[in-house]
């Protein structure tokens, strides 16, 4: 058997695109609750205040604050072994200011918790996935200001010691690297352009983006040291976006534009977690950027005593990088890049690549040799649903090939933990705010307006991934 029989097969979500139940239980606003609806063509907008003209799709999301025991049953029917999910910051502190936890946001995810325990299944739990409580936003503007990271740490805390008996597996910030890019600046990092009056543009500060990034470097770190103090056994890992980038030539230029592309995308981030110091070349970076960062006394120390237990990251495409301006571009995750001629794309431009997963694993697991794990994969495509079901062949194609490219990095050698699929279940697309963009194994029948009955459907990749499962990737 390739896959160790303790590999921790599953499905992954998030609270801002999953959950919903925005306005209930005492919960405050997210970032994720201002973001308007959007399509392949037309970006999202963060608005200010509320405009009732507009849809923001995050709100209801699937409604699992409603319906968790149902998909805990359907997760247990696939025979997922975890479930990854995070927990939604204004929940648990509506403000994110508040002096004492909202006791009803906690027992929520006590009860999500003991019901995934009476269904065999692990917890892994993301304390940041895109939603800071929008308060710290208008209020500091977001990780730009170093009280996010006390706030921060209060809310893990609170997380830590209620849950450690729950959970073992936490991850810190999900793709955190999107703050590497301008429009990181709002989704992971909450930071509005100073003078923004009524919806957020896309003006890029790049030293704001920067100082954010450190300041969640260090609430990370943080974390991680008072994790493990309360609970010894905690796995805690980062979260990358992983931008698998290849040379699109044999021209020099090329191979090194592609040297530096994975140095700002994945490295910068992906060092000072795992290594926990600021790469070589983080100093050119800075310059090249007209960065000047803030690092107090003592920040360095907290970086290196807050290193995380594992590397987790998202992988969805590739890309190539080129010198040449005039080559066609692709969409992508983060970030696009140069079309490659080898490559299928998606119907939203992210090209289809189950062997840039090998490539990926082996080149992390060389750099960083700690375990890996997937935690986000898969293909957004549009599904019909008739009488009840759903033919998904494409994605089943798109999972298994990548599968495969999972056995044969373990045959390489590579520490592979975990994979846990996006969207498992249904939910609202991070980039576009589409419903229709799906990624899971079961249909959620609501539409892009959040129309419909939301009820749950069975696909036929829900068929093929319960097989995978109990075969331990055996039967692919
Ligand atoms: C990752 C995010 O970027 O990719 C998820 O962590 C997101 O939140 C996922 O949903 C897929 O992207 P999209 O734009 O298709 O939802």
């Amino acid at each position: 058997m390739t896959f160790p029989s303790n590999f921790m097969w599953g499905g992954a979500t998030a609270a801002n695109q999953f959950e919903g139940g925005y306005n209930e239980g005492g919960r405050g606003l997210s970032i994720a609750d201002m973001q308007t609806n959007g399509a392949v063509d037309k970006p999202r907008v963060i608005t200010l205040e509320d405009d009732p003209n507009l849809y923001y799709p995050n709100r209801q999301a699937s409604d699992f604050y409603h319906r968790y025991k149902e998909d805990i049953a359907l997760m247990k029917e696939m025979g997922f072994k975890t479930f990854r999910m995070s927990i939604s910051w204004s929940r648990i502190f509506p403000t994110g200011e508040e002096a004492t936890p909202n006791e009803e946001g906690l027992k929520f995810y006590d009860d999500v918790f003991d019901e995934l325990k009476k269904a065999g299944i692990e917890p892994l739990v993301t304390l940041s996935h895109y939603e800071n409580p929008f308060y710290l936003t208008k209020k500091y503007n977001g990780w730009a200001d170093r009280r996010l990271i006390d706030l921060f740490v209060k809310f893990a805390e609170v997380c830590f010691r209620r849950y450690k008996d729950k959970v073992t597996y936490w991850l810190t910030f999900n793709e955190i690297n999107a703050g590497m890019y301008p429009f990181g600046q709002y989704n992971g990092l909450g930071i509005f352009n100073p003078g923004s009056t009524d919806t957020w543009n896309l003006k890029d500060i790049p030293s704001l983006r920067f100082q954010g990034l450190h300041h969640q470097f260090l609430a990370s770190a943080l974390a991680v040291k008072l994790g493990h103090e309360i609970n010894p056994n905690f796995k805690i890992g980062c979260m990358v976006a992983l931008t698998a980038n290849y040379a699109y030539s044999a021209n020099p230029d090329d191979q090194i534009a592609n040297q530096l592309s994975w140095q700002y995308c994945n490295y910068y981030c992906g060092d000072v977690h795992v290594r926990g110091e600021y790469p070589a070349f983080a100093k050119r970076i800075w310059k090249e950027n007209g960065v000047e960062l803030d690092i107090k006394e003592g920040d360095l120390q907290i970086l290196k005593e807050g290193t995380v237990d594992f590397f987790a990251f998202s992988y969805y495409m590739s890309s190539c990088i080129s010198t040449d301006e005039t080559l066609k571009k692709t969409a992508g995750n983060l970030f696009g890049g140069v079309k490659n001629p080898y490559l299928k794309a998606n119907d939203w431009g992210w090209q289809i690549d189950p062997k840039g997963l090998r490539f990926t694993l082996n080149e992390l697991y060389g750099r960083y040799n700690i375990p890996l794990m997937i935690v986000e994969n898969g293909l957004g495509a549009y599904d019909d649903l008739v009488d009840g079901q759903v033919h998904d062949e494409y994605r089943i194609e798109y999972l298994r090939e990548h599968v495969r490219a999972m056995k044969d990095a373990i045959e390489d050698g590579v520490d592979l933990m975990g994979y846990t699929p996006w969207g498992c279940i249904d939910l609202v697309s991070a980039g576009s705010g589409e419903m229709k963009k799906r990624y899971g194994f079961v249909y959620v029948d609501f539409d892009d307006l959040g129309q419909g009955s939301g009820d749950r459907f069975r696909k036929d990749s829900f068929f093929w991934y319960q097989k995978v499962i109990a075969t331990n990737g055996e039967e692919i």
